[in-house]
C-alpha cells in the first residue's frame, strides 16, 4: 500500500528565530513525510509560526486563524496548529478564540510538532504543549520545559543553502519593562559550545558560507562547564577555523556586553562581519530608566565610542520603541538626537505596544496617543532613511563583495523569468546589493561596483572574477572600482 504523503502549509511572522525555527519544523515534519505547499487550499495541515512582540503581529495571526473558520467546517480533516510566542503566552485562550484550531504548541516544545499534529488527526482532540511560566516551578525545571529544538538541519528548507541561522542562546533574562519574550522564550541558556561547533560543521558541510548567530542578547552568550567559561568571542575564535565558511555575523547584541574582548576578537577574524545590531531603544534617560534596560544614554555612546575604536568602519544599526509609557516631545527629541548622533546604518522604529504580562503593562499607563506615536514612528524613521541613503552615498563607485541570495523582490513580484534578471545579495556588512545577473551565481561571492543606491539599496553592476568584464553591461561611464570593507 503506498501512503501520500502528507501536505503542510506553514506561515511565519516574527524575527530570525522563528524563522530558524519554522526550518526546523519543516524539516522535522519532511522526515515524517509531510510535503511543503505553497496554499492553504492545496495543504492538510496548516500551521502559523506566531510571534508577541507587538500586538500588531497578534492580530494578525487571529484574523488569518478567522480567515479559516469556514474552510475548517467545509474540511474537517484539515489539521490547524498554532505555534511560537503567541502559542505560549495565549495557550488555552487561543482554543476559546479559534475553536476548530487543533494544536498549541510553545517554542520549547516544538519537537513535538510532528507527535501532537498525529494525535490530533488520530481523534484525540485538542493537543496543548507549552512551557512551564516563570513562576511555576523551581528555576531548573522552568528551564528545561524551554527546551531548544536545533538538531535538524535542511538546507532545502532555507531560503539558500548558502546562508543558516544558528542559535547559540534562548531565551532572555533582562526584563525589559516592554517585553514578552523573557516570558515566552523563557529563561536564557547559552547552547553548549560542541553542540553549536557541530551544528556549524554540518553547515558547512552542506554548502552554508554565512552563519548567522542569533541570540536575544547573543553578546551576553556564556557557557560554563567543567571549570570552563566559554564566552561569544570565543565561539567566534573556534566557528572561524571552519573550512568552508566564510561569513560570520551574530544578532542581537546588548549594548552593556559590547566589551572590548569582544571588540577585539571580531577585528582579528577577517571573516566576521563588521555589522553590529545594538538597540539603543530610545535617547532620553529617564525612558530608558522606565524601560529598565540598564544602561544610560552616556553608557550607549562609550559603547559607540569603544566600537568605533576598534573597528572604525562597523555598520551599527539599532531599534527604537516610540511612544513609550510617558515619553514627552523632549524625550523624543533626544531620540532624534542619538539617531543623528550615532548615524546608524539603519534603525527599526516601532510604536509602543502595550503587552499583558508585562512590568510596563502592570505599571505604567500607556498614556502617548496613537497619532502622537504614528507622527514620532515618522520622523525618526525619515530622519534615519535620510542617514542611511547619505550612507549608502560612500559607497558609490566603489566595489563591494556581494553573497548573492536570489531574485530580488521586485523580479519576483514581476515574475521577471528571463536568462538574466535582478538579483539580490547582502555585502560582509548587511548591505543589501542589487544587480543584474542570472540565476547560476545564486551562493556566490561576486564583486559588484555600485552605480546607485537609495535608502535601503545599494544598485551596482557585478564584476567577474577576474575583474574582466562586467557580467552584464556596465556603464563605462563610471569611475575605475575600489574596493571597500562595505
Ligand atoms: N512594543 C513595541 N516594540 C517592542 N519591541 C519589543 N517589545 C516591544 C513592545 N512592547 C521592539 C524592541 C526590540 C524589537 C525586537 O522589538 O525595539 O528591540
Ligand atoms: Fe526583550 Fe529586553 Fe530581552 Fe531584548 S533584552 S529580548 S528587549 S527583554
Amino acid at each position: 500500500m503506498t501512503t501520500t504523503p502528507h501536505r503542510l502549509y506553514i506561515e511565519t511572522v516574527g524575527c530570525q528565530m522563528n524563522v530558524l525555527d519554522s526550518e526546523m519544523v519543516i524539516a522535522s515534519l519532511r522526515r515524517h513525510g509531510y510535503q511543503p505547499v505553497d496554499s492553504v487550499e492545496q495543504a492538510d495541515t496548516i500551521l502559523f509560526n506566531t510571534c508577541s512582540v507587538r500586538q500588531h503581529a497578534e492580530d494578525k495571526i487571529y484574523s488569518a486563524l478567522g480567515q479559516l473558520r469556514r474552510h475548517k467546517q467545509r474540511c474537517p480533516e484539515k489539521i490547524i496548529g498554532v505555534l511560537g510566542c503567541m502559542a505560549q503566552k495565549d495557550q488555552r485562550l487561543i482554543f476559546e478564540r479559534a475553536p476548530y484550531v487543533d494544536l498549541v504548541v510553545g517554542p520549547g516544545q516544538l519537537q513535538q510538532t510532528a507527535e501532537l499534529i498525529e494525535r490530533a488527526r488520530a481523534g484525540g482532540g485538542r493537543q496543548l504543549a507549552v512551557s512551564l511560566g516563570r513562576r511555576d516551578g523551581p528555576r531548573e525545571q522552568v528551564r528545561r520545559s524551554h527546551e531548544t529544538f536545533d538538531p535538524l538541519r535542511d538546507p532545502a528548507m532555507r531560503p539558500t543553502p548558502f546562508q543558516a541561522y544558528l542559535r547559540i542562546q534562548i531565551g532572555c533574562d533582562k526584563f525589559c519593562t516592554y517585553c514578552v519574550v523573557p516570558m515566552t522564550r523563557g529563561p536564557e541558556q547559552g547552547r553548549p559550545p560542541e553542540d553549536i561547533l557541530a551544528e556549524a560543521r554540518l553547515l558547512a558541510d552542506q554548502g552554508c558560507k554565512e552563519i548567522t548567530l542569533l541570540g536575544q542578547t547573543v553578546n551576553s552568550y556564556r557557557y560554563h562547564s567543567g571549570g570552563r567559561t566559554t564566552r561569544l568571542a570565543d565561539l567566534l575564535v573556534a566557528l572561524h577555523d571552519i573550512a568552508g565558511i566564510q561569513r560570520l555575523k551574530f544578532v542581537t547584541n546588548y549594548p552593556k556586553h559590547m566589551t572590548a574582548e569582544l571588540l577585539q576578537a571580531v577585528r582579528g577574524l577577517p571573516r566576521c562581519s563588521h555589522y553590529l545590531h545594538v538597540p539603543l531603544q530610545s535617547g532620553s534617560n529617564r525612558i530608558l530608566q522606565d524601560m529598565k534596560r540598564g544602561y544610560t544614554v552616556e553608557d550607549y555612546r562609550e559603547t559607540m565610542a569603544r566600537i568605533r575604536e576598534f573597528l572604525p568602519d562597523a555598520a551599527v544599526s539599532s531599534d527604537f520603541i516610540v511612544g513609550f509609557c510617558g515619553e514627552t516631545e523632549d524625550d523624543f527629541q533626544q531620540s532624534v538626537q542619538m539617531v543623528r548622533e550615532c548615524r546608524f546604518k539603519n534603525s527599526f522604529i516601532f510604536k509602543y505596544s502595550e503587552r499583558p504580562g508585562t512590568k510596563a503593562a502592570e505599571l505604567l499607563p500607556d498614556d502617548v496617543p496613537e497619532e502622537v506615536k504614528r507622527r514620532r514612528n515618522q520622523e525618526l524613521l525619515a530622519l534615519q532613511d535620510a542617514i542611511s541613503e547619505e550612507d549608502n552615498q560612500r559607497f558609490l563607485g566603489r566595489t563591494v563583495d556581494v553573497l548573492v541570495e536570489g531574485p530580488s523582490r521586485a523580479a519576483e513580484k514581476r515574475g521577471d523569468a528571463g536568462d538574466v534578471l535582478q538579483l539580490t545579495g547582502r555585502t560582509m556588512c548587511d548591505r543589501i546589493a542589487v544587480f543584474p545577473g542570472t540565476r547560476r551565481l545564486v551562493g556566490e561571492i561576486l564583486p559588484v561596483t555600485i552605480c546607485d543606491c537609495t535608502a535601503h539599496t545599494l544598485i551596482g553592476e557585478a564584476m567577474t572574477k577576474h575583474a574582466g568584464p562586467p557580467l552584464v553591461g556596465l556603464d563605462p561611464s563610471l569611475p575605475p572600482a575600489r574596493k571597500a570593507r562595505p
